[in-house]
């Protein structure tokens, strides 16, 4: 179980995490949802120890993780998944795979099969296996970035919006993809702006807003989309289109309160 007690955090003299608190249970998918500029990739950040807080705690599994550089939480069990599905663009699809078991070189056996098992959930990394890793496409640079964290053996995986910028198709494809890895027992903390997603895939949602959490609920049927779109929302000029894009996501109460991704809300 990962835990987050009132963590503050900033760049500098400014800060951006005004005491952001939430919590991951064994085998559960949280989600953080929230616009831009508002605190998530620094929360993120926090977590996989790039950025160490300066108030607060982070548990994992009862072991302290906040004053953990970020090379060592591979080898406590928790990887993160930047925004940007940055890759390592002049070496193959496989190199760039295996660079996530770096902490791992006794266990060559073990790694091998762990990649097949990448492989055997991203069909398409085994077809590109050779291929520079700069030359893939959006989705399969996300696929990758997810693949390379596996071979780390996470316990726990940090997602950072891995559904910005992809088309609904492949969107589609992430979704599964996050949600077979639970099944697989991982413990998943996904950041996202894409509100069907999260409502797809999570058993509790947070919303964060100007480095605050400002509304935490449980997901299920009977969740209360009205306060979600409020707290997620907010105020300001995308106001209009926005709400317009999480009811066509989300009907207007009557339909299913999981609905496509295609209305999705992101960047
Ligand atoms: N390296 C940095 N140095 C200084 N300020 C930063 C840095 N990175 C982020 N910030 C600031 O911290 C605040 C929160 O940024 P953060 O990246 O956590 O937002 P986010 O919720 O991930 O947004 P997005 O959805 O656009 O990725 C913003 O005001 C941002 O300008
Ligand atoms: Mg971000």
């Amino acid at each position: 179980m990962l835990e987050v007690k009132n963590i503050e955090a900033g760049y500098g003299r400014s800060k951006v995490l005004y005491g952001i608190s939430f919590s991951v249970p064994d085998n559960g998918l949280t989600a953080v949802l929230g616009g831009n500029g508002s605190g998530k990739s620094t929360t993120l950040k926090a977590l996989a120890g790039l950025l160490p807080p300066s108030a607060g705690e982070i548990w994992l599994d009862g072991q302290r993780l906040d004053r953990v550089p970020a090379h060592q939480m591979a080898g406590r069990g928790l990887t993160f998944v930047p925004q940007g599905k940055e890759v390592f663009a002049a070496m193959s699809v496989e190199e760039n795979i295996m660079m996530g078991a770096y902490h791992r070189r006794q266990e060559k056996a073990q790694i091998r099969r762990d990649l097949d098992e990448v492989y055997a959930l991203f069909p398409r990394l085994l077809v590109r296996k050779k291929a520079l890793a700069g030359l893939l496409s959006g989705g399969e640079r996300q696929m990758l970035s997810i693949g390379r964290a596996l071979l780390a053996k996470p316990r726990m995986l940090l997602l950072d919006e891995p559904s910005a910028a992809l088309s609904p198709k492949v969107v589609g494809e992430i979704a599964d993809i996050i949600r077979s890895l639970r099944t697989k027992g991982l413990s998943i903390l996904l950041v996202e702006q894409n509100v069907s997603m999260a409502l797809e895939l999570a058993d509790e949602i947070h919303i964060l807003r100007e480095g605050r959490v400002a509304h935490s609920c449980t997901n299920g049927p009977d969740v209360d989309l009205a306060s979600l779109k409020q707290f997620y929302l907010g105020g300001g000029p995308a106001l209009e289109e926005r709400t317009a894009a999480v009811t066509a996501v989300t009907g207007s109460g009557t339909g299913p309160a999981h609905g496509p991704m295609e209305g999705a809300v992101g960047t």
